[in-house]
């Protein structure tokens, strides 16, 4: 049996960061319901508890409360945030209910470092963000750290092996956080640092095949990481049993259709079905210029070829999906953020209720690098899982104004020059994205001794963490000349190239 450690969920957004780090540290961890019996976690064979954070006051009517017998485990616990509360309101401490919360940066002392914090600084900076306050030790605890607002910032039991921190060791802001879980882990709990991606693969692919039984399995694959990946970990689970179903939109990049079909059909033998509904969107697309329109059609047209190609197919019972853990936070907390709208593209707006198709989202607790890491270990070429983002609309919201099979057809080439020159200097890998935009203004240019009155292609290249903000790539002058040059004169219907200088924000990324 893995050795396992419980992160019970509270309710925090950062629950999945805490298990995030636990795999960081190559140690196995599960996410439980708060609620779970101390008896399930033992039958398990739990060697550690973290209880994680929660946005409720653990005096409120609806405070999720864990089962109060896990205590009585012998097991190490961590309390953090909220888990701190907890122990405190169970083991015979004091918590005070605050109305404000204590939000953002703070400085923690170590005042004895036990083993929780062993190997660290006395100073460190950490992040904050709770309301009530312990303001009373449980009886066989002390205080080892403090911070400006708490005298208890860190405490411990060190026979019990329970050990409480107010702030939270798993965000980025706290500094040496994941060395206070590692020492948690390894230093407190005894775990062999020993689970890698491999083992990522072999649960998930077991996981799969106990949900899916000899049920059959079909995904939208659009070519980008997330679907990728995700087709080629349920093809491991369950070969045939998967049917993978790409739309060529009419709005793919050049040479996109036959580049997925090669690598899913030939390479890894997926039943992969293409469907060609070009014509059908282009036609739905005739003379629409508002971008949130061309948007609405396009995912309405999707959604629609997608489900006729599910019913000639036979139907399945499982929709598999590309979500991850990023997508589901988006999608819950943060309202209008543009990734949220990635999400409601990918997620075929209500299909799953329409055809009641339960959903298999293997890789909804990882977040893109371990993603990467999982489709690099799965075979799976460098060109699709360092792929840069393209989205769901494709082309259709890179031809500004009215899309017509001429201008798609230019800006095909246009960007297949730009992506060829990213590729051959290997910028290609150190930006964010990089793309060729359609503009509809005719402007006058000379070729030989004719003049001409063509269209103008801009190159957007940005660089970018998270696509939140962006700043355009400074590349070198000699590579936007070479792709300029070669643009105007290999496109045919393009005779000037313009470089955006804009970042986000206050411009976007895409341009409509
Ligand atoms: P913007 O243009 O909002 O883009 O700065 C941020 C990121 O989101 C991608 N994007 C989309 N992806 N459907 C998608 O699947 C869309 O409608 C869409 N609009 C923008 C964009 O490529 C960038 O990575």
């Amino acid at each position: 049996m893995a050795q396992t450690i419980a992160v019970l969920d509270f309710g925090s957004q950062l629950t999945q960061v805490i298990a995030r780090r636990i795999r960081e540290c190559q140690v196995y961890s599960k996410i439980y319901h708060f609620s779970t019996p101390a008896a399930k976690l033992r039958e398990e064979g739990v060697i550690g508890i973290i209880l994680s954070g929660g946005p409720q006051s653990v005096y409120a009517r609806t405070a999720p409360h864990p089962d109060p017998e896990i205590f009585q485990l012998g097991v190490p616990i961590l309390g953090i945030c909220y888990g701190v509360q907890l122990m405190g309101h169970f083991l015979g401490g004091k918590v005070a209910h605050s109305k404000a919360r204590e939000y953002g940066h703070g400085h923690l002392t170590i005042k004895q470092p036990g083993r929780l914090f062993a190997g660290l600084p006395r100073r460190l900076r950490i992040w904050n963000s709770h309301g009530d306050k312990l303001t009373k030790l449980p009886p066989g605890f002390k205080a080892t750290a403090i911070s400006e607002n708490s005298p208890y910032s860190g405490i411990e039991d060190a026979r019990r092996r329970f050990y409480g921190i107010q702030f939270h060791p798993e965000v980025f802001h706290t500094e040496r956080g994941v060395d206070m879980i590692r020492n948690f882990l390894v230093g407190i709990c005894g775990a062999r640092q020993d689970w890698t991606t491999r083992d990522f693969i072999a649960h998930a692919v077991a996981d799969i095949r106990a949900k899916v039984g000899r049920s059959r399995v079909l995904l939208g694959l659009s070519g980008g990481v997330d679907s990728s990946v995700a087709a080629a970990l349920l093809h491991k689970a369950i070969g045939r049993q998967l049917t993978c179903v790409f739309v060529d939109n009419g709005l793919l990049r050049k040479g996109e259709r036959q580049y997925v079909e090669a690598l899913y059909r030939r390479n890894f033998k997926i039943d992969l079905r293409v469907v060609d509904a070009s014509r059908l969107f282009i036609r739905r697309l005739k003379g629409v210029v508002d971008p949130e329109t061309k948007r609405k059609i396009i995912g309405r047209t999707f959604v629609e070829v997608f489900e006729k190609s599910l019913k000639s197919i036979g139907g399945a019972e499982f929709l598999g999906q590309g979500t991850l853990y990023p997508d589901v936070i988006e999608s819950v907390s943060i309202a209008g953020n543009p990734a949220s709208l990635i999400k409601t593209h990918h997620n075929v707006g209500g299909l799953p209720e329409r055809m009641k198709l339960k959903l298999i989202e293997p890789l909804r607790e990882l977040f893109k690098d371990e993603v990467r890491a999982v489709g690099s270990a799965l075979g799976l070429p460098r060109e699709v899982v360092w792929r840069q983002p393209f989205p769901g609309p494709g082309l259709g919201v890179r031809v500004m104004g009215d899309i017509t099979a001429e201008k798609l057809e230019i800006l095909r080439n246009a960007d297949a020059v730009l992506q060829e020159e990213m590729m051959a200097s290997g910028y290609y890998w150190k930006v964010w994205q990089s793309f060729a935009v359609f503009l509809p203004v005719k402007t006058v240019g000379v070729f030989g001794d004719e003049r001409t009155y063509d269209y103008v292609i801009a190159l957007r290249v940005v660089e970018s963490i998270d696509a939140m903000t962006a700043d355009w790539a400074r590349l070198p002058h000699e590579l936007v000349q070479k792709i300029s040059s070669r643009i105007t004169n290999e496109v045919r219907g393009v005779s000037r190239v313009v470089f955006d200088v804009s970042s986000k924000p206050p411009a976007t990324i895409e341009w409509e």
